[in-house]
């Protein structure tokens, strides 16, 4: 997480926060009328961990960006903050926001700066907002500037002027409010940000607007928002070559913090489709080279098998072809190429353990691999269950199994495992195998 200072239309400061690396594809989080840019930071550190540069900022007049020196918050304004935001990225951003910030992005985008961005991600965007529910809004918002003596007297307001919507999560709603030296809740912004309202008055130049994008563009709705309706979303779809339509079911207003994992899948899908993070290339074929890239596409855990020989020495292999067969019964299963120089071993012993390796023990992984090494030297082990097979000390969870069967899997065999015991650790990450390599979760 990195703070980044912008300057916006006229020279004002804009504050920013960035997640992951510069050269990743820019991703910028803008956020709605009232909002601070820290609504957006689960969603930016999921797209970082998904290899993309998340920006997110305060609108101006908004948390720790400058107020407007005229104290005007028309569109117009907003629109140059952002142009002059988005020409600051290393690379073309895909726009991600919601309100206000998804009625700034289309007028910026449609109204001739097509080529700023790569797409719109615009949650709750509305241009056809009725007079009346304009009205409700912007004392709704209005109301927002007011102190407060506790968080749930906010969550109270937003949740009144929404009632028949889930009442919102306090954490993200509350980083735009700060406490001040008398105990009181203040909202962080110039509160003449937050008395424009809903800006009806824009309906024919965003309606334009809307028309004369040609990026791709996917619209995001809460399925209990009362004042985005799923009518006056299709009515915009159809506005908006190509537009894309997604419904997070069972929320409102807050649909992007209140569940921000499904807002979260919803995006990264868009992003993976839409505006990928390398050129797409799908490769075909039958031969070996492309069955192994083809295989190495599943990521798996790592384990190492083991079990002690007829000398009663430990033996063990690193095997990703760990998986669960069957609870009742307990049956798990590992493939043992056929020319392992364990085979004999592991087929008489008539017992095996399996132990799934945790992040800090990829040398423990390597070591398991290689050939010409005492695998077990160094290595803290114990024999711990009846089954009488070594346990690797520390490891993510370790299955003691009696050998159910063995079968046929061509240049392997397949050990089919009973699982008399178990032990894990649930806090620690696992070590990964993806295409190759030792991995990470969350790598980019
Ligand atoms: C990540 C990883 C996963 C592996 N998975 C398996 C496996 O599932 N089955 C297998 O027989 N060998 C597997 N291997 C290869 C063995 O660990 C390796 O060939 C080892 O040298 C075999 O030793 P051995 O001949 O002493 O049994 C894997 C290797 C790595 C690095």
């Amino acid at each position: 997480m990195e703070r980044l200072d912008f300057q916006g239309f006229g020279g004002i400061h804009i504050a920013g926060t960035a997640f992951g690396s510069p050269d990743n594809p820019s991703v910028l989080l803008l956020p709605s009328h009232g909002q601070t840019r820290e609504f957006w930071y689960g969603s930016a550190a999921a797209l970082a961990e998904a290899g993309r540069y998340a920006i997110c900022v305060d609108l101006r007049g908004h948390g720790d960006s400058a107020p407007s020196p005229d104290g005007q918050y028309g569109l117009g304004a907003y629109i140059g903050d952002l142009r002059t935001i988005l020409a600051a990225l290393p690379n073309r951003a895909v726009v991600v926001t919601a309100g206000l910030g998804a009625l700034i992005a289309m007028a910026t985008v449609g109204e001739g700066a097509p080529d700023l961005v790569s797409g719109l991600a615009l949650v709750d965007a509305n241009i056809w907002v009725e007079q009346a529910v304009a009205a409700h809004m912007g004392r709704a918002l209005a109301s927002r500037a007011m102190e407060f003596d506790d968080p749930s007297q906010i969550i109270d307001a937003i949740a009144a002027a929404y009632p028949s919507e889930p009442r919102p999560v306090t954490d993200r709603i509350m980083a735009a409010y700060a406490r001040r030296d008398d105990g009181r809740f203040y909202w962080r912004g110039d509160p003449k940000a937050l008395a424009s309202g809903s800006l009806p008055e824009f309906e024919t130049r965003l309606t334009a607007a809307a028309a004369r994008l040609v990026c791709p563009v996917t619209l995001i709705r809460g399925s209990l928002n009362a004042t985005v309706s799923s009518a006056v979303t299709e009515k915009l779809q159809a506005l908006i070559k190509g537009a894309e339509i997604a419904e997070i079911e069972g929320a409102g207003h807050y649909a992007t913090s209140d569940r921000e994992d499904d807002f979260n899948a919803i995006l990264l899908d868009f992003l993976e489709r839409k505006a990928p993070r390398q050129a797409l290339a799908f490769i075909e074929g039958s031969e070996p080279r492309v069955l192994r890239d083809a295989l190495g596409c599943f990521a798996t855990g790592v384990t190492v098998v083991t079990t002690i020989n007829e000398a009663g020495e430990p033996l063990g292999l690193t095997a990703n072809s760990f998986t669960s067969v069957s609870l009742d019964p307990p049956l798990i299963l590992f493939a043992l190429a056929r020319k392992s120089a364990n085979l004999a071993a592991f087929e008489k012993a008539g017992r095996f353990a399996v132990n799934v390796l945790h992040i800090g023990q990829q040398p423990v992984g390597g070591r398991f691999a290689s050939r010409d090494v005492a695998r077990f030297d160094g290595v803290d082990w114990a024999v711990r269950g009846e089954g009488g097979s070594p346990i690797l000390a520390g490891s993510l969870a370790s299955f003691d199994c009696r050998t159910h069967a063995i079968h046929d899997g061509g240049d392997h065999l397949i050990f089919v495992g009973h699982v008399d015991h178990a032990w894990f650790e649930p806090h620690r990450d696992p070590l990964l195998y993806f295409r190759g390599k030792f991995r990470r979760l969350h790598f980019a």
